[in-house]
């Protein structure tokens, strides 16, 4: 199984509690959590973009850094983990979004991929005039399926003629093209943001569910495997889930029950209002459940609560699940929480021993002893 970090691009990470850690999203923050990532084996770092926070006494989100050119840093800074940046398409033209990212996979030599996103909270872009209207919320993914197109054409063949209702090209070039093939990311989870990501994604992102039901999220990735049936293209599911840990599952326990004692209501409150707003997308979307109040506290992501064993073991289980390629991991503290799952938890993974044998912090301890 892959695992990936979904690093703090903004304040306070994914809890919004008083009682957790509060903190700043800062390059050196994020650079110290994807260079101790790489140092422990993990496959790739994802930063999210946010334009527009929520409030309430954490100011939850209200901080946020840029998606594409904190990635252009990590880039700079780490030479083996593979690191996509997510691009809010209605407010970037596909050629720039190409370009910057030819640029990074330069800077990269080749380790860059992007996720797309159509947007789903419309003050994000109404602040700046670029919200298209409501009808976008059921049109998001036709104009989606454009934009990608458009940035695929200018990878492979470096340049585009693409004619579409939201996108006209006249021999529009990008040079220099990546040098790998650039992977994109979708998390669709309506019908029609599954029927984008079987058609042009290679990875489909999911929220997983609950606490400590890691197979929870199976019905979406089972969704994804009947939609790549239709298009026969590879695309495989990943699961977003929260991870805190501790020596004991009691120990564990006990900061979860913290950390949903200090949730923030007001910021909590502003998350339920926007995911209120779509009405066109269907029910069965991340975004629904998102706000939905029982765990709200961490976004309502899958949750891992217990031991290092505990979770060494869900993570397992989750990994069986067919059609899962990996994970997407958050912490309640990213710098002790990634630390702990690469000298903790992945060593105890079945899914993960054929990194455990090759992790370098594991590899040159031998090296330094026999020095
Ligand atoms: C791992 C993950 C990352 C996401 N990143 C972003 C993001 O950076 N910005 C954003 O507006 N939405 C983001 N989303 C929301 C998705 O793009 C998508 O809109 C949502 O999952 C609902 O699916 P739907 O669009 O098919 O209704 C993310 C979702 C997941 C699961």
């Amino acid at each position: 199984m892959k695992v990936g970090v979904f690093i703090p691009i903004g304040n306070n990470g994914w809890l919004i509690s008083e009682n957790a850690p509060q903190y700043r999203p800062t390059f050196e923050l994020n650079k110290e959590i994807v260079v101790k990532a790489e140092a422990h084996g993990f496959d790739f770092a994802l930063s999210m973009i946010k334009l527009r926070g929520f409030g309430g006494k954490t100011e939850f989100w209200d901080h946020n850094l840029e998606s594409f050119t904190l990635m252009a840093g990590l880039a700079a800074v780490t030479s083996r983990i593979q690191l996509f940046a997510t691009a809010a398409t209605l407010t970037m033209p596909p050629a720039i979004v190409a370009r910057m990212a030819s640029t990074i996979d330069s800077i990269s030599g080749g380790r860059f991929g992007v996720n797309l996103v159509t947007g789903w909270q419309r003050p994000e872009y109404s602040q700046m005039g670029l919200w298209p209207g409501d009808q976008f919320f059921g049109t998001r993914y036709q104009y989606l399926s454009e934009y990608v197109q458009v940035l695929r054409d200018l990878w492979t063949t470096g340049k585009s003629d693409f004619k579409g209702e939201h996108f006209q090209m006249d021999d529009c070039r990008v040079s220099p093209m990546p040098q790998a093939p650039m992977k994109v990311i979708c998390a669709g989870q309506s019908d029609a943001g599954m029927a984008f990501s079987a058609k042009y994604a290679d990875y489909n992102f999911c929220f997983g569910k609950g606490v400590n039901t890691p197979k929870a999220f199976a019905p979406a990735a089972e969704k994804l495997i009947e939609a790549t049936a239709a298009t026969g293209r590879d695309v495989s599911t990943y699961v977003l889930v929260m991870v805190i840990a501790d020596e004991t599952d009691e120990a564990a326990r006990a900061k979860w029950e913290h950390y949903k004692a200090g949730a923030d209501q007001e910021a909590i409150a502003w998350l339920g209002q926007q995911s209120a707003v779509d009405t066109k997308s269907g029910s069965d979307t991340n975004v629904r459940q998102m706000a939905d109040p029982t765990s709200a506290v961490n976004i309502n992501m899958g949750t891992l609560v217990g031991s290092y064993a505990t979770v060494a073991k869900l993570l397992d289980e989750m990994a069986e699940v067919p059609g899962t390629e990996g994970v997407l991991l958050t912490f309640d503290d990213f710098v002790a929480g990634v630390e702990a799952f690469g000298s903790r938890i992945q060593p105890l993974m079945a899914s993960r021993a054929h990194v455990e044998a090759q992790v370098p912090s594991r590899v040159t301890k031998p090296e330094l002893a026999a020095a």
